[in-house]
């Protein structure tokens, strides 16, 4: 498997293109199974969980091409209903397909997935959303079967806000009889995206964006040409880097908007950000203030950015608190990072971070997507070299991250074991 090769400490400087976001790309792929005829969607970013899309699609009986960013997707010969094991297990969003399915064949066998890295997440309710629409479900063999003749409009509360959980209910809800209302509905910018994505297809929702979604469910669809949003992981990543180890950089193409949370929290750390429409500034402090966070749902701090701050308060002036709220077991990074000299001290969903001088390179290894970014980060700002081994799940949703950081002047490669 690749490693990633990091001499740390030069300053980064120049601008950077923020590329499309996985976790937006995901569902609205997923949505092309609702309709027949050709969905184009353009500024799809290169990455290992988009690929599994395609292949799950393919799978699924969708014809499928793309050049480059631009993805042709045509469900006219949606044929199959079974998400398969070794699909599913490669990329747990693959459960996006089994709202689409059921609304669209009325029928649907997935793989159910497994726990992960960072916790067991159950798909409970998903599964329970959809129960209360109508369809029966049945676990055996390790599958999700699924059926309804027509899914039914339903009033749905979530006991969390998830996020494809909610994106799930509304693939299936907009085909369905009747009204659905989804409350205590997660409420991030990708459930926005994907709103924007049915309701131009032709879906009537109101509330997204809310903890309360509505959606009257219509009889068809028809295929779109969309661009997905820009992904405010990589661009708060970038923006983290930034403050580490910048010289001014400019991080474009992104949607500042999205991330209010990260900028204040980077600001309450120290950082001069500068904020345009679609552009951010940053470069380093010179001292890092200790700065405490909780992850939550949108619009609190994303658990997806907290791994990547957590590197920043391993050098911070002082001792911070990071609690993490959403996952119960997210802190593989702390093991990692402790191996380059951080002090991290866990205690349940708390980590206790006292600020080093410095952090010295070392071989590393990360088992989840985030975590792995932040080691990217901590070797960085690192005196030395450090060796990310492992980097199967970077490539799963950052979009050529060490040729991005090149092209700013780090010294990063990629080596082929
Ligand atoms: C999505 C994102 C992921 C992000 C996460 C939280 C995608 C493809 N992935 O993951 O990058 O880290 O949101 O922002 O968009 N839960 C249940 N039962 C359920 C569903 C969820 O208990 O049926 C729990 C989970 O275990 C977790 C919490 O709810 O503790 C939030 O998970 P959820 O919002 O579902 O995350 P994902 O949609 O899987």
């Amino acid at each position: 498997m690749d490693r990633i090769i990091i001499q740390g400490g030069t300053r980064l400087s120049g601008d950077v293109k923020i590329s499309g976001a996985k976790n937006a790309a995901l569902p609205i792929l997923a949505s092309a199974l609702l309709a027949d005829g050709a969905n184009t969607y353009q500024n799809v970013p290169c990455l290992k969980d988009i690929e599994s899309m395609k292949q799950l699609m393919i799978h699924l009986g969708a014809r499928v091409e793309n050049n480059d960013d631009t993805y042709q997707i045509d469900a006219t010969g949606l044929n199959n209903f079974e998400a398969p094991y070794d699909l599913v297990r490669k990329m747990r969003a693959s459960i996006l397909v089994l709202g689409p399915l059921v609304a669209r064949l009325g029928r649907a066998r997935v793989s159910l997935p497994g726990g992960c890295a960072i916790g067991a997440r159950p798909i409970n309710l998903h599964l329970e959303a959809l129960g209360r629409m109508g369809a029966d479900i049945d676990i055996r063999h390790g599958y999700v079967e699924a059926s309804a003749d027509r899914l039914t409009g339903g009033e749905i509360y979530l006991d969390i806000p998830t996020v494809t959980g909610t994106e799930n209910i509304m693939m299936a809800a907009v085909l369905a009889d009747g009204n659905t209302v989804i409350r205590n509905a997660a409420r991030e910018p990708e459930i926005v995206a994907l709103a924007d994505v049915l309701k131009q297809m032709g879906a009537n929702i109101v509330g997204e964006g809310t903890s309360v979604i509505s959606i009257k469910g219509v009889s068809s669809l028809t295929p779109v040409l969309v661009s997905i949003i820009p992904d405010r992981i990589e661009a708060g990543t970038f923006l983290t880097a930034g403050f580490l180890t910048g010289d001014n950089l400019n991080i474009t193409g992104c949607q500042p908007g999205h991330l209010s949370a990260v900028i204040d929290k980077l600001r309450q750390a120290g950082a001069v950000i500068e904020v345009h429409s679609d552009k951010m500034s940053i470069k380093r402090t010179e001292k890092i203030k200790s700065t405490d966070l909780t992850t939550m749902p949108y619009p609190g701090f994303p658990t997806d950015m907290q791994a990547q701050f957590m590197v920043l308060m391993s050098i911070a002036d002082g001792m911070s608190i990071i609690s993490e709220t959403v996952f119960e077991n997210r802190f593989i990074h702390v093991s990692e990072l402790k191996r380059m000299g951080a002090d991290i001290e866990i205690s349940g969903n708390t980590a206790m971070v006292r600020g080093v001088d410095y952090l010295s390179g070392a071989p590393v290894m990360a088992t989840d997507l985030r975590a792995s970014a932040s080691l990217i980060l901590a070797g960085l700002v690192a005196r030395g070299e450090t060796v990310v081994n492992r980097v199967y799940h970077l490539d799963r949703g950052y979009d050529a991250i060490e040729k991005k950081f090149a092209a700013l002047g780090a010294k990063i490669f990629r080596e082929k074991v």
